[in-house]
């Protein structure tokens, strides 16, 4: 870009930056990486400093980036949310000291607290005489987004803060994040629940936060680290960083353990560098440490630059989870719906500890909106135990030698001719039976979000299809102990066991056997709907997609694909067999032909009913065919309220719907059994 008109290269920068703030914070789906967006802004504060008349006052480099969502209420930050700067080395480190101690000599002997840099969404709770009254985002840091029904539901976050010697008003800010193991799991709900996985747990947790159902923000198992204390009203309760991160924890506000308070900058460097292979470690995405002045009073002193980040305080990242390598060549596989799914083969890099050869690419607009060329040096990121990512190329370093990416128009494995359905990133291969569906779909057969058999995972089933003992999910149920034992790593118990197993998964009820059959758009919800109101593999089969579409929550796209399925002779005949073998046929405790007098009505639950819990309640009404919604709309034929109900109620009575109690509901239900 070097030589370029200087105003038209900060427009540029400018714009990409811009819209790099809009995909993080307000959409919650990044398009670049962090380091590429530090590239980009570091550039632009450069080309700033060095024509000062090109600094405007609304630069990217003037404020903290993203605006409060619309649909939430706005509120105003009492003392500004900031940022940090950040240094990528330690000589950048070294100089961040260097021009405080020019500025104010007694920072060469302060004492320097270091800790964990969180990666998640900054938070401020208000807290009046102990007691949370507010919970807001940082926005774009003098403004944000009031979300106190969600913060109420984060387990992490006290109500009432123990102790007394809190201030009589005050903000506790922090960080929101979600553990790797509970974003391991939320995304696991999500696939049994056909949703498509979060990004990563930070984008999660920001999402979740926003998220207008306080429920949505439970499901996410969002966690808290508080780190800073604002005084509104009162007497601090301590004057260093480190008095009020002890302060914190007495009131009973989580607070990482790993923070320090050291000497100088020589031991914050030899902390820092004993952090950056442990950093990635934690249990939680963390980018780094954050190093601060101990002593409150300095940090007063020393002020703020730009209204947007302190003097006091910076973050030394650690960005080496991503690593350049070539591109050599994209590979199409084929994922278990049938989507092509490019695959990045990369010269092999080391990232975070791990050797990568291969990265996902997503999709082909993916591929296409980043112009990823074959040949291109391309930034792959790594995280935890995420399957690496190609995040784009490094345009600067092309010879004009890359080749763009064209996909194919017919499948690899089958040959069938592609389909692109209108509004869908992905083509996919319409055969059923095509065999380069065939890994994914069985992997997925036997998973905790199909039949859940117990000592057959991934590996298992690569060995069972390479040694032709399994072609399809009915061969499964075919295994004898004797044949395993012909199979490496397996012994007699193992063997028997196994068996033991699949023969377990035949009693699995049929929405489980839906869902595992892979069905495009057949999610575990959808899996669930049909079971309970057709009750039979059989019935399923034989009903129109008029009669599944009489089903709230079934639609076109849903009766179209399974009517497909079950039409298709290849699929119909592994039916036949899975019937013939006796998998998961039935759906407990539904007569299919039974009565069903809720049939297509819509109930939604409030309060707490005399007898029933609420997941009675919805099974009962689920069997009788009604479905159960967590919101009052036009729709809903029916409240049913117990003591304590609240909005749901009031606003039924405004919409003039029907409300009735337990004893009501049961005399309905009666009707069915
Ligand atoms: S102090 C005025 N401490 O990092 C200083 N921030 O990149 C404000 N963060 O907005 C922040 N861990 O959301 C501080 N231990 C920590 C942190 C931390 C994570 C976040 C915070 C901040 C962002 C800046």
């Amino acid at each position: 870009m070097s030589g370029a008109d200087p105003a038209a290269e900060a427009a540029a920068l400018r714009a990409e930056l811009e819209r790099a703030n809009r995909a993080y914070y307000e959409l919650d789906a990044p398009e670049i990486s962090d380091a590429e967006y530090d590239r980009l802004f570091r550039a632009l504060q450069a080309l700033e400093a060095a024509h000062p008349a090109l600094a405007t006052a609304d630069s990217p480099t003037r404020r903290v980036g993203g605006a409060p969502a619309e649909y939430l209420p706005k509120a105003r930050h009492a003392v500004p949310m900031l940022s940090l700067d950040n240094a990528f080395t330690t000589e950048e480190l070294r100089d961040w000291h260097q021009k405080l101690v020019r500025l104010d000599g007694r920072v060469a002997e302060a004492a320097l607290a270091l800790e964990v840099k969180i990666d998640g969404a900054a938070l401020s709770l208000t807290y009046e005489d102990g007691i949370l009254v507010r919970g807001v985002t940082r926005g774009n840091g003098t403004e944000g987004e009031e979300i106190t029904a969600n913060v109420r539901s984060i387990g992490d976050i006290p109500l009432r803060l123990d102790g007394s010697d809190w201030p009589a008003r005050l903000e506790i800010r922090g960080e929101v994040y979600i553990g790797r193991a509970a974003f391991a799991r939320v995304n696991r709900d999500r696939e049994a629940r056909g949703l498509e996985p979060l990004q990563n747990p930070r984008n999660a947790a920001a999402g979740a936060l926003r998220a207008l159902d306080p429920a949505e923000a439970r499901r996410r198992r969002l966690a808290f680290f508080g780190y800073q204390v604002v005084v509104l009203d009162g007497t601090a309760p301590a004057d260093t960083h480190d008095g009020m991160l002890a302060a914190l924890a007495r009131w009973g506000v989580p607070v990482e353990p790993h923070h320090v308070v050291v000497d100088g900058i020589d031991d914050a460097v030899a902390a820092c560098d004993g952090w950056a292979t442990r950093i990635r470690d934690l249990a939680f995405d963390a980018d780094g440490l954050v190093i601060k002045i101990n002593d409150l009073a300095v940090q007063v002193e020393l002020g703020v630059v730009g209204n947007r980040v302190p003097r006091w305080a910076i973050a030394r990242k650690f960005p080496a989870e991503s690593a350049f390598t070539r591109l050599l060549d994209i590979e199409v596989n084929i994922g278990r719906t049938g989507a092509l799914a490019p695959t990045a083969i990369l010269e092999p890099v080391r990232i975070g500890g791990v050797t990568v050869t291969r990265a996902t690419l997503h999709n082909e607009d993916v591929i296409a909106s980043r112009d990823v060329r074959i040949g291109d040096v391309v930034e792959v990121i790594r995280s935890g135990d995420v399957i690496p990512k190609v995040l784009g190329p490094d345009r600067s370093r092309r010879t004009g030698a890359e080749v763009p990416w064209q996909p194919p128009t017919h499948c690899p494995f089958s040959g069938t001719l592609l389909v692109r359905p209108e509004g869908e990133a992905a083509r996919y291969c319409p055969d059923p039976r095509c065999p380069g569906r065939a890994y994914e779909q069985l992997v997925h057969f036997v998973s905790r979000a199909g039949l859940d058999i117990e000592g057959l995972g991934p590996e298992r089933v690569r060995q069972l299809l390479d040694a032709h003992l399994v072609r399809d999910a009915a061969d499964f149920f075919t295994l004898t102990a004797d044949t395993l034992r012909e199979l490496e790593g397996f012994a007699d118990q193992s063997a028997a066991a196994l068996v033991q197993a699949i023969a377990a998964a035949r009693e699995r009820p049929l929405h489980a056997l839906l869902a595992a059959l892979g069905i495009r758009h057949v999610g575990a919800t959808a899996a669930k709907l049909l079971a309970r109101r057709f009750g039979t593999l059989d019935a399923i089969r034989e009903a129109t997609a008029q009669d599944l579409e009489a089903l709230d929550g079934i639609g076109p796209a849903i009766s179209g694909s399974l009517r497909e399925f079950c039409e298709d002779p290849g699929t119909a005949a592994l039916l036949d067999r899975l019937r013939a073998l006796g998998v998961a046929q039935e759906e407990a405790g539904v007569q299919a032909d039974g009565p069903r007098p809720l049939d297509g009505q819509i109930l939604v639950l409030t309060g707490t009913l005399p007898t029933l819990s609420r997941a009675e309640a919805t099974q009962r009404i689920e069997a009788a065919g009604g479905v159960v919604k967590s919101a009052v709309s036009r729709k809903t034929t029916a409240v049913v309220a117990g003591s304590e109900a609240g909005d749901k109620l009031a606003k039924a009575e405004a919409l003039g719907i029907e409300v009735i109690d337990e004893a009501e509901l049961l005399r309905r239900l009666d009707r069915a059994e």
